[in-house]
């Protein structure tokens, strides 16, 4: 299957699929493309280190909403991606590339949806509000996309203790290892294996 992974930052994320492909779940995957929304974004070193093409379309290079949603619906177009993976991308898409990837497009978010989540949720912020809460429990959830933030169907979810001693820091970091590293390469592989289906909303995995 070949896929294409939006990014904005660091890309830890991008790297744990790109390590998968390597040696792990994800041998029979090619990410075809990495779309960074800035030019910024350490995540495109680490496509060049490992010779995938990158672009960066930007919501602040186009003049209208529209514009920039054909960029992307074009660049995805080009690179014959099957799946749109969204690996720390901090952008709402366009409604053009929604509906016409519709159930193609799948987004990792740093917490248990429905909490900590939507227009804001980002980064650190998540867990900051999970600390704040005093939730005993956070993790991270993978989710298809739909054109509000965080919203679609739940694929999958994992959950990690939130600590007596943890800063946003520690559990940022922990939920990223123990949660986000690892479910969002299941999720493709789940996607690959044509075992998921969605009905009214909701996501089974066969
Ligand atoms: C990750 O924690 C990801 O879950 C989060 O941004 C971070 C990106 O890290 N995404 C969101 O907050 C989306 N709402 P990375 O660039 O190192 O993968």
């Amino acid at each position: 299957m070949k896929i294409a992974v939006f990014v904005s930052g660091g890309g830890t994320n991008l790297q744990a699929i790109i390590d998968n492909t390597k040696d792990g779940i994800l041998q029979d995957v090619e990410i075809v493309l990495v779309l960074s929304s800035s030019k910024e974004a350490y995540a495109l070193e680490r496509a060049a280190d490992n010779k995938i093409p990158s672009v960066v379309v930007s919501r602040k290079d186009f003049d209208s909403i529209e514009k920039w949603d054909d960029a992307v619906v074009e660049a995805v177009e080009k690179s014959g991606a099957e799946l749109v993976v969204l690996a720390g991308y901090l952008s709402l898409l366009g409604p053009k590339i929604v509906s016409r990837y519709s159930n193609r497009i799948i987004n990792i978010h740093p917490a248990l949806i429905p909490s900590f989540c939507g227009a804001g949720m980002y980064g650190i912020r998540p867990h900051k509000a999970a600390l704040a809460k005093g939730v005993k429990v956070s993790g991270a959830t993978v989710h298809f996309v739909n054109e509000n933030y965080d919203e679609g169907p739940i694929l999958l979810q994992k959950a990690v203790d939130v600590l007596p001693d943890d800063t946003p820091e520690s559990l940022q970091q922990r939920i990223m290892k123990e949660c986000e590293w690892k479910i969002l390469p299941q999720a493709i592989r789940l996607i690959a294996d044509g075992r998921v289906i969605i009905e009214n909303n909701i996501c089974y995995v066969r």
